[in-house]
């Protein structure tokens, strides 16, 4: 709220300020060497963000300028590294804590997958399990618990209730991921929230892990991809399990803009013995 406080004050949060400025000059450096690449180079967000600040060169009013492109790969960077390596992290601690779900899921990465394939993403229309598991995880583990804060910027009404301009929103993603009028079992582990009784995957409108609408994530399809092929990979390469004499799972989070789980180890146990090392064919 006051960053400008902040900065004059000494302490640890310091450390925020140099490692901000160590990103920002290395991004700045990408886009230097982005300018300096040939048109046959393949293209990436930064060239094309590149290509429309000298398109809309001519624009007054224009909002794509080289500050702001800095600033949007800061953000992406913020917004896609501690939401998707946070939710993988409550994945194996909620596979520790339910042996049999975990079970279930290697049973059916082996059926479907053998023993030699890389997973791939369109492999999870044949995976419902494992697909409803880590929907499940993404629910329960509820890691943005409350969305961005966003301010009103004209009067409207929701639900009949007035919002006026200006007013600070906090979107409270965990009341819906929890509401017991959407969820059989809103506060326990239960993948069956996202499988009919044949066992085929379904969709729930109050999944919002996102949040909705004009401001929902940017990265959610990529988080997506990147959730279920690593959950895939690690959960049929490994087994997990908690080490010998462990004192237990410590469930509760730990707030840190995201829920966190608390620092603690799990094994992970090799249960196959020559997986594929590379993606394949058709995943390229
Ligand atoms: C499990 C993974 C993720 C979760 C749970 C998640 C969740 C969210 C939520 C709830 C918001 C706030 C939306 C709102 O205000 O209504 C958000 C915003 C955002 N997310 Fe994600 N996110 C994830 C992964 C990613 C990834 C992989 C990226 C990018 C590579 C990303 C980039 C962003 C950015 C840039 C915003 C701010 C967008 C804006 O201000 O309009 N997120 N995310």
């Amino acid at each position: 709220m006051f960053p400008w406080a902040l900065r004059r004050l000494p302490g640890p949060h310091q450390e925020i300020f140099r490692h901000y400025k160590a990103v920002r000059g290395f991004i700045h450096q990408e886009i230097i060497r982005h300018k300096l690449m040939g048109p046959e180079a393949p293209k990436d967000f930064i060239s094309c963000y590149l290509a429309r600040i000298t398109e809309a060169e001519d624009d007054p009013v224009s909002t794509f300028s080289e500050e702001n492109l800095i600033q949007v790969v800061i953000d992406l960077f913020l917004g896609g590294t501690d939401t998707t390596a946070t939710t993988l992290r409550w994945a194996l601690i909620y596979m520790v804590q339910h042996e049999a779900v975990q079970e279930r899921v290697q049973q059916e990465l082996d059926m479907v997958l053998g023993t030699t394939q890389a997973v791939c993403y369109e492999d999870r229309e044949r995976l419902p399990y494992t697909r409803a598991v880590l929907h499940e995880v993404q629910r329960l583990s509820s890691v943005v618990a409350v969305g961005a804060v966003r301010h009103c910027v004209a009067s409207t009404r929701v639900r009949g209730y007035p919002v006026p301009k200006g007013t600070i929103v906090l979107p409270n993603l965990a009341s819906v991921l929890y509401d017991p009028e959407c969820w059989e079992t809103p506060r326990e582990f239960n993948p069956s929230h996202f499988l009919d009784k044949d066992g085929n995957f379904v969709a729930n409108e109050a999944f919002l892990p996102f949040s909705a609408g004009h401001r929902v994530c940017p990265g959610d399809q990529l988080a997506r991809m990147e959730l279920f092929l690593t959950f895939a990979t690690l959960l049929r390469t490994f087994q997990f399990k908690l080490p010998e004499g462990s004192p237990g799972l410590r469930l509760e989070y730990v707030f840190g803009g995201t829920l966190q789980p608390q620092p603690q180890e799990i094994c992970a146990v090799p249960r196959l013995s020559s997986p594929s090392s590379g993606p394949r064919e058709k995943s390229l």
